[in-house]
C-alpha cells in the first residue's frame, strides 16, 4: 500500500489533500454534533387533556373508566393507547419532535432525575386552571379535581429531584428551557357547561382563569422561566359535542363561513381577548423574559376555514364516536357503549367529539412553529433552531429528522466541494 502510493508521481495522499481530510472529517462529526443538538435542552408543559402524554393512569390508575387509556385512542401513530386523549401525536409531541428532542415524559411516569433528561410533561386530562374552592365558593361543585396549583407543586417537586438542596442552582437549566403553560382553562368553562351552569355565570369566571395562568407565569419567571409558551383556548364552538348539545333552528346562531357555533366562539375570543392583554401586561413587568402568545384559536379557525389544505374532509366531525350528524351522539361516546370508528382519522377535524384529531393538532402545530400563529413568532425567539427557520419558509411540515438530515446533506456537499478545489490547487 505504502508503495502503490509512493509510487504516484505527485505522492499522494500529500498533506496538504490529508490535511483537507482531516478538517473535512471533522468538519462533518461536529456538523453532525451541532445540528442535531436540540433548540432547546428541556421542555416542560402544564395543562388538561390537550397536552396529557399519560399522567392520567398514574393518577387515576389504568383500570379507570376512561376510554382514552384503551384502543381505538392512539391508534394512528403510537399504534396502542398511551394516555393521550387523542389518535396519535399532540401540539405538544410536535413541538418537542420540532425542538430535536423526544416526545416529553409525563412527569407521574419518571422517577430519576435521568427520566427529566429532556424535560417533564405535568398535563393532565381533566385539569382545570383553578381549584375546587373557587367553584365551591360560586355554587358549582366540582369534587377533586386536578388542577394547576398541583401541577406547580409537581414542578418545585422535581427542581428538588434534580437540583437536591439548593433550588437556585436549577436556575441555569430553567433560564434555558421552553416552558408550556397550557392550554389550560378550558374546563374550567367545560365541566359547568356540561352540567348546565347558565352561560352568563360561567362567563364570570374568567378574569379569575385568566389571573390563575397569570400568577403561575409569574411564579415560573420567578423560578428563572425566560421563553414561556401560552396558549389561548379554542373554538370550543366546532367542537362536535356541543354542536349536537347546543344544536339551534337559528341560522343566525352558526358562521355561515364553518358552521361552528357562533356564541360558543364569542366566548373563546373573549377569554383569549383577557388572556392577551394580560400577557402584554407580563411583559411590561418582565423584560428581559419572552412571553409567546400560541394563538389556538386562530390556527384552529384555518382548518375550519379551509380543511381541504389539511387533507381534512370533515372539519367538525368525530371519527370516533356516536355516528350522529357531528359523528357523536347522546347514548355512545368513543370506547364506550355502541361506538362507531372512521377508517381515515386523518380526514376528521375531531377525533372522539371533544378532541382534535391527530390532523387538526398537525395542523395547529405547524401554524404556530411556523411563526404565523405565535406572537412573537417562535422562530425568532428561540434563536439557532434551524428546524424552526426551515419550516417557516416551507410549505411542507418536515419533520426535524428529515430537515437535519437535508442540512448534513447541503453541509457535506459544501465540504466536498472546498476539498476538491484543495485537492486541485495544491
Ligand atoms: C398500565 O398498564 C401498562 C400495560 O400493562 C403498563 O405498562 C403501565 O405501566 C401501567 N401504568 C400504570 C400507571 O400502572
Ligand atoms: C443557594 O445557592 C446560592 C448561590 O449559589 C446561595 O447564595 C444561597 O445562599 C444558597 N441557599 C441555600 C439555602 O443554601
Ligand atoms: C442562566 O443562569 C445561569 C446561572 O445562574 C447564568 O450564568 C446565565 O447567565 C443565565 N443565562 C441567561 C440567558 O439568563
Ligand atoms: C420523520 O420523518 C421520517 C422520514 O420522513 C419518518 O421516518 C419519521 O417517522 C418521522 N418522525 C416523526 C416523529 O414523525
Amino acid at each position: 500500500m505504502a508503495s502503490s502510493a509512493s509510487g504516484r508521481g505527485g505522492g499522494f495522499p500529500s498533506p496538504a489533500a490529508v490535511a483537507a481530510f482531516v478538517v473535512l472529517a471533522a468538519a462533518v462529526v461536529q456538523a453532525r454534533g451541532s445540528s442535531a443538538a436540540p433548540c432547546v435542552p428541556r421542555v416542560f408543559s402544564f395543562g388538561d387533556s390537550l397536552a396529557d402524554t399519560g399522567n392520567f393512569p398514574f393518577l387515576y390508575g389504568n383500570d379507570s373508566r376512561e376510554p382514552a387509556l384503551r384502543p381505538p385512542y392512539g391508534e394512528t401513530f403510537f399504534r396502542r393507547a398511551t394516555g393521550r386523549f387523542s389518535d396519535g401525536r399532540l401540539i405538544v409531541d410536535f413541538i418537542a419532535d420540532t425542538m430535536g428532542l423526544p416526545f416529553l415524559r409525563p412527569y407521574l411516569s419518571g422517577r430519576t432525575a435521568e427520566d427529566f433528561a429532556s424535560g417533564a410533561n405535568f398535563a393532565v386530562g381533566g385539569a382545570m386552571a383553578l381549584g375546587p374552592d373557587f367553584f365551591r365558593g360560586r355554587g358549582v361543585p366540582m369534587g377533586d379535581r386536578m388542577h394547576l396549583g398541583i401541577q406547580m407543586k409537581w414542578f418545585r417537586d422535581l427542581l428538588d429531584l434534580l437540583c437536591p438542596g439548593n433550588r437556585t442552582d436549577c436556575m441555569g437549566m430553567i433560564n434555558q428551557s421552553l416552558f408550556l403553560v397550557g392550554e389550560i382553562g378550558g374546563n374550567d368553562y367545560n365541566i359547568p357547561l356540561l352540567s348546565r351552569v347558565p352561560f352568563e355565570k360561567i362567563r364570570t369566571f374568567t378574569p379569575s382563569v385568566v389571573n390563575k395562568i397569570s400568577s403561575t407565569i409569574t411564579e415560573l419567571i420567578g423560578l428563572g422561566a425566560k421563553t414561556l409558551l401560552v396558549p389561548g383556548n379554542l373554538p370550543i364552538g366546532c367542537v362536535p359535542n356541543y354542536l349536537m348539545i347546543f344544536k339551534s333552528d337559528k341560522k343566525e346562531d352558526y358562521e355561515p363561513e364553518t358552521g361552528c357555533l357562533r356564541w360558543m366562539n364569542e366566548f373563546s375570543e373573549y377569554h383569549n381577548r383577557l388572556l392577551v392583554d394580560e400577557l402584554e401586561k407580563l411583559r411590561k413587568l418582565h423584560s428581559g423574559v419572552s412571553i409567546i402568545y400560541a394563538d389556538y384559536y386562530e390556527a384552529a379557525m384555518e382548518i375550519y376555514r379551509s380543511p381541504k389544505q389539511f387533507g381534512i374532509e370533515h372539519p367538525l366531525e368525530a371519527c370516533c364516536g356516536g355516528g350522529g350528524p357531528y359523528g357523536v351522539s347522546m347514548i355512545a361516546r368513543c370506547g364506550y357503549g355502541e361506538y362507531k370508528v372512521c377508517d381515515e382519522p386523518q380526514k376528521y377535524g375531531s377525533w372522539d367529539g371533544f378532541h382534535p384529531s391527530e390532523a387538526a393538532y398537525k395542523g395547529i402545530a405547524i401554524g404556530l412553529l411556523r411563526g404565523t400563529y405565535t406572537q412573537p413568532s417562535i422562530a425568532t425567539t428561540i434563536s439557532s433552531c434551524p428546524q424552526l427557520i426551515e419550516l417557516g419558509s416551507s410549505i411542507e411540515y418536515k419533520n426535524c429528522s428529515t430537515v437535519l438530515h437535508m442540512k448534513i446533506v447541503a453541509q457535506v456537499i459544501g465540504w466536498l466541494f472546498t476539498l476538491v478545489v484543495l485537492l486541485v490547487c495544491c
